[in-house]
């Protein structure tokens, strides 16, 4: 089974590139199942009903989501009544949605990284209970580990591999060239990048993210335009669940 992951759809430019090449890239690749991360897909800043909608229609099975799952205010009622679109699963119970669901056989988790992102529940603890609660259901499982820190995330691959087939992490926006399998049969890469564009400070425009390092104003951030790219993941795995490779996408859509 291939599994294709695309890294966090950034604003328009991101959304465009998943409409247009998404559908062509799921069959050049082969791919029999994929995950979008979806929680830049509205200007940087989260996700609303219509575009989470696009984007399932243009090919993902399941959406996932980050730090800016309540960025657009509006969007919560619709995690209500999906099991398509997940929030990260240690957020706080008493919030709409859900952190894990299983399709056509692959169970797919979302999880909020402990370092600057001060989730409800350390993934740590969270993720044991959800692997036990996927395995009942599917030896299939891909964990999207949404966090900051590169040592949290390389960690967690390291305390799944074995029970899970994948550990993708997200949110730094920046791909890292670590895309492998670890011993126990996890696929595992520490970053899997950012479908938007790159020509910019992690997708928004650099005049505005320079200003805010410089003088430490709040600074409204924008998303930028060029050199967009879809990027993520293609994990193959066996009807086991055990990983047998692990690749870094990277696809130029525009210059
Ligand atoms: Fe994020």
């Amino acid at each position: 089974m291939k599994i294709l992951f695309v890294a966090d759809v950034f604003g328009a430019p991101g959304r465009r590139a998943v409409e247009t090449r998404l559908p062509s890239l799921r069959e050049e690749l082969g791919a029999d199942f994929c995950i979008v991360n979806g929680e830049n897909a509205a200007a940087g800043r989260g996700i609303t009903a219509k575009l989470a909608d696009k984007i399932l229609a243009s090919g993902a099975d399941v959406i996932t989501l980050g730090n800016w799952t309540w960025g657009q205010s509006e969007f919560a009622p619709y995690l209500s009544g999906t099991d398509r679109v997940l929030r990260p699963a240690n957020l706080s119970p008493r919030t709409p949605g859900i952190g894990l669901a299983v399709h056509d056989g692959v169970a797919v988790i979302s999880l909020l990284g402990v370092f600057s992102l001060d989730p409800f529940e350390s993934p740590f603890v969270t993720i044991d209970r959800l692997v036990d609660e996927a395995s009942a259901q599917t030896p299939v499982i891909v964990l999207d580990f949404h966090a900051e820190a590169t040592s949290e995330k390389v960690a967690m691959a390291r305390y799944l591999d074995g029970r899970v087939t994948a550990v993708l992490g997200t949110h730094t926006h920046v791909q890292t060239s670590d895309a492998r399998v670890l011993k126990g049969g996890t696929a595992a890469i520490t970053d899997a990048g950012m479908t938007g564009p790159h020509d910019s400070v992690i997708g928004s425009d650099e005049h505005n993210a320079l200003k805010r390092f410089l003088t430490g104003m709040p600074t409204r951030l924008e998303p930028a335009s060029g050199d967009v790219r879809i990027e993520g993941a293609l994990v193959e795995c066996t009807a086991d669940g055990r990983a047998t490779s692990c690749t870094a996408v990277r696809v130029e859509i525009e210059p």
